[in-house]
């Protein structure tokens, strides 16, 4: 069976690292920015290892400079979405990309941001923004990233979030931030146990108190770890395809999503940054049918999973599911 066609819900999708890499060489043609670097020579992103990862990243952000350019941006994510199936997507955005976590200049990109989610809306698929700050840029700019997501909290933005070198720091770093986004009304996520152990993980969960995590999966190297996550409800952002590629894991059939689903964790199913790890959600599900045998009824339980663990009101889980 084609997976394609059948409707997903995707929570863990970072903005700029949607971006088709044929976007930004033209953005950086247009931009007179030489990124020739970044790029192999069919074309794709290339880089060496996770570190290096994130340095291509950025440089790939730097030629999203301004508010129209992300418009773009977010109406070829979309569409790459819902060509997927995708109804519905949470995506990571970061005000440090946006005008320097800068609240004016933020709302302004935002707006831009916005604008394009409701072109997207009226194509069918349902947006959400996660305002994310960026671990390896440190606690005090994560500050002035929870300044832009409380100023901005609303219908469209409903969630805070932290990504990046998952190894710089503690969780409790960013205890402040996360704190001040709480108290905005914000609902919580944050990355870890990608790259740090199951102590990432309970950290990030008692200094953070996030109801979701990014990742998560090293949390299997602790079994009583992983009976907490069950028994509090708290969800895995799972992407395996985007673990594989980097090596998080060491091959799809020695993923633990299958370990940590059947021990009763609310288990989700993302591609993180689907063109750096030539994956789509089509293809993870055709990885998941291929390694553990899923079906329909798995996939359509980890899409309900999914709905529920969202960020969006009541009433949008409602008309999606
Ligand atoms: N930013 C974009 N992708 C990421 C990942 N997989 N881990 C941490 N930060 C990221
Ligand atoms: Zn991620």
């Amino acid at each position: 069976m084609s997976w394609q066609s059948l409707p997903k819900v995707e929570l863990h999708l970072h903005f700029e690292g949607a971006a088709p890499p044929s976007f930004i060489r033209g953005l950086a043609k247009e931009k007179n920015v030489d990124l020739s670097k970044i790029f192999d020579e069919n074309g794709g992103y290339r880089y060496e290892n996770f570190d290096h990862f994130l340095e291509v990243y950025e440089a790939a952000t730097s030629v999203l400079q301004t508010p129209e350019d992300f418009a773009l941006l977010c109406d070829a994510v979309l569409e790459q979405s819902r060509e997927q199936g995708v109804v519905y997507t949470e995506t990571f955005l970061s005000p440090e990309f946006c005008g320097g976590a800068d609240v004016a200049a933020w709302k302004e990109y935002l707006h831009a941001i916005e604008e394009a989610a409701a072109r997207g809306e009226a194509q069918g698929i349902t947006l959400k923004g996660c305002v994310t700050a960026i671990r390896h840029f440190g606690p005090d700019r994560a500050k002035k990233t929870a300044a832009c997501a409380a100023e901005t909290v609303g219908d469209f933005i409903t969630g805070f979030g932290l990504a990046g070198a998952e190894m710089m720091g503690r969780p409790g770093d960013f205890a402040y931030s996360f704190d001040m986004a709480r108290e905005a009304g914000l609902r919580l996520t944050a990355h870890a146990g990608e790259w740090g152990g199951p102590d990432m993980v309970a950290d990030t969960i008692r200094d953070l108190k996030v109801e979701r995590i990014g990742h998560g999966i090293n949390a299997i190297k602790d079994a009583s770890l992983v009976k907490q996550i069950a028994e509090q409800g708290i969800t895995l952002e799972v992407c395996p395809g985007s673990n594989v590629f980097l090596n998080a894991v060491e091959s799809w059939d020695k993923h633990p999503i299958q370990r940590l689903r059947d021990a009763g964790v609310n288990v989700t199913v993302s591609t993180d940054d689907p063109p750096f790890f030539h994956t789509t959600m089509t293809e993870e599900y055709n990885m998941l049918e291929k390694t553990f045998g899923w079906g329909e009824d798995d996939f359509r339980e980890v899409n309900r999973v999914a709905l529920n663990a969202a960020f969006c009101d009541s009433a949008t889980k409602e008309r999606i599911a």
